[in-house]
């Protein structure tokens, strides 16, 4: 049997392998990094640490570097994992998947697709007596510009509104100046409340403000037949940039505002939603009923991707929404609708709702330790858990934004002591004044792990606030 010699390239790859594994791993960074420098695109959010961080692998709260230092993670991948990193059961159900249907086109069926949506169906009808249906796409983005379609094809080309600070990702407003930039409503923030104002109080100016500006003649948002010029309103009822947490009877109120001048209420969940605030969707915890749902993220646990809304039977029933209305390669993939259906089938089990408020609110009075301890918190605040630490000057009013991308540095550093051991903390920067620490922790972090949180953002604080 004749062997071919191996090429150039061959040769130059097998002793690529070997330098790898001769390298220290400070040096396999280094050599990583220099890559990085010369071959990617700054493009994304990755250069808003400068130098950039390498992790390794995931397990559980925590990521790990390339040397082995462990990072208790504080945000889960902006709550795209809120089940834990490499959680066992939704793992094996990929791979069963892997190993059975991993690739079919969307234009035909596979019985997981089926069943997720039946089972995000049903949840709707049994909570709000709803009939609806499903439809499913591939990232958060995606899924708001197909509710914008819904949107569209009920009221016609009629603008939106969004509140002012929340994410709806690239489809709506964020690049384009048409149509899809929606018109800003002012949210009840806790950065932007006048001082001496209550949260309560905040919340009704807020509604006041959005209910001149539906009611004034002139330049207001009424037609020449003086109905609303506006087709819906797109919500996040936690703000995810911040966590930004309105008070309870905010969006009933805002409902019944929308009723009168007949404006669809969206509910973007992408990452409030799937237990994050202790219920399915956020929105539950303000007695309101959306006329669509946008749904992604920790559907999957942050494994293949899977994003979809939710309509009312009269928005998305064949006759409004007949095939091919919004149809992509990879809507629907057996991959990640199999991941997603073991998800939803782990909450008919396991009761998150129940875990997620009790360790939320072990959090939060951890943090509120932290707040009377440290005068450059200015508040904090938690649903679930969804949490957030606002920073501010001595004053407690000047957003605090450098102290805020300091600790995230210093978090990154991987050298803080607690319990006879050095931790890195990965946090996310959050708020319209990205001064907020917006906390995220998987939804499986234990107590012990909470304790390890909060003495770890004690040294932080300490450290950073040391002169
Ligand atoms: C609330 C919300 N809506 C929409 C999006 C956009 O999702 P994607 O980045 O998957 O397009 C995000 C992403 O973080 C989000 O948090």
């Amino acid at each position: 049997m004749s062997m071919q010699k191996p090429s150039t390239a061959d040769r130059t790859m097998a002793g690529d392998v070997i330098a790898r594994s001769r390298r220290s791993p400070i040096e396999e960074e280094a050599s990583l990094l220099a890559l990085e420098a010369r071959y990617c695109a700054h493009g994304d959010s990755v250069h808003h640490a400068e130098p950039p961080k390498i992790f390794d692998h995931c397990e559980g709260s925590y990521l790990y570097d390339i040397e082995g230092r462990q990072f208790l993670d504080l945000q889960m991948w902006h709550s795209a994992v809120n089940f834990g990193y490499a959680n066992r059961r939704l793992n094996d159900a990929l791979q069963r998947q892997l190993n059975r249907l991993p690739q079919i086109a969307s234009q035909y069926l596979h019985r997981e697709r089926i069943e997720l949506a039946a089972w995000l169906a049903r949840r709707a009808e049994a909570g709000w007596g709803e009939r609806g249906r499903v439809h499913f796409n591939l990232g958060g983005s995606q899924a708001v510009a197909d509710a914008l379609k819904l949107v569209r094809n009920a009221r016609g080309k009629a603008p939106v509104f969004a509140f002012a600070g929340s994410y709806h990702g690239r489809a709506l407003g964020r690049t384009r100046v048409d149509l899809d930039r929606p018109h800003l409503v002012p949210f009840p923030s806790p950065g932007r409340r006048p001082r001496g104002m209550s949260k309560e109080e905040h919340g009704e100016e807020c509604l006041k403000q959005f209910t001149r500006l539906l009611e004034t003649e002139c330049g207001g948002a009424r037609d020449e037949r003086a109905e609303a010029r506006y087709a819906a309103f797109f919500v996040e009822p936690i703000q995810s940039a911040g966590h930004v947490i309105p008070p309870r009877n905010f969006f009933r109120e805002l409902k019944t505002i929308l009723d009168r001048h007949q404006i669809l209420l969206v509910v973007d969940e992408i990452q409030m939603g799937v237990y994050r605030t202790g219920k399915l969707w956020s929105i539950e915890h303000f007695g309101v009923t959306p006329d669509i749902l946008v749904f992604g993220k920790a559907i999957t646990n942050g494994l293949n991707h899977l994003s979809g809304i939710w309509a009312r039977e009269k928005l998305i029933s064949p006759e409004v929404f007949p095939p091919g209305s919004a149809s992509s390669n990879f809507a629907s993939n057996p991959l990640g609708t199999a991941v997603a259906l073991e998800t939803v089938r782990m909450l008919d089990e396991v009761d998150f709702g129940e875990s997620v408020m009790l360790k939320g609110a072990y959090f939060l009075k951890g943090l509120e330790e932290l707040k009377r301890r440290y005068a450059i918190i200015c508040d904090v605040d938690g649903l679930g858990l969804a949490l957030r630490m606002e920073i501010c000057a001595e004053d407690g009013f000047t957003p605090g934004k450098a102290m805020v991308e300091r600790m995230v540095e210093e978090g990154l550093k991987g050298d803080l002591e607690a319990e006879g051991k050095r931790h890195g903390l990965v946090l996310e920067v959050g708020g319209p004044e990205k001064n907020v620490i917006a906390l995220a922790p998987a939804l499986t972090i234990s107590y012990e792990e909470i304790g390890l949180a909060l003495k770890l953002l004690d040294r932080l604080l300490h450290r950073v606030t040391r002169r």
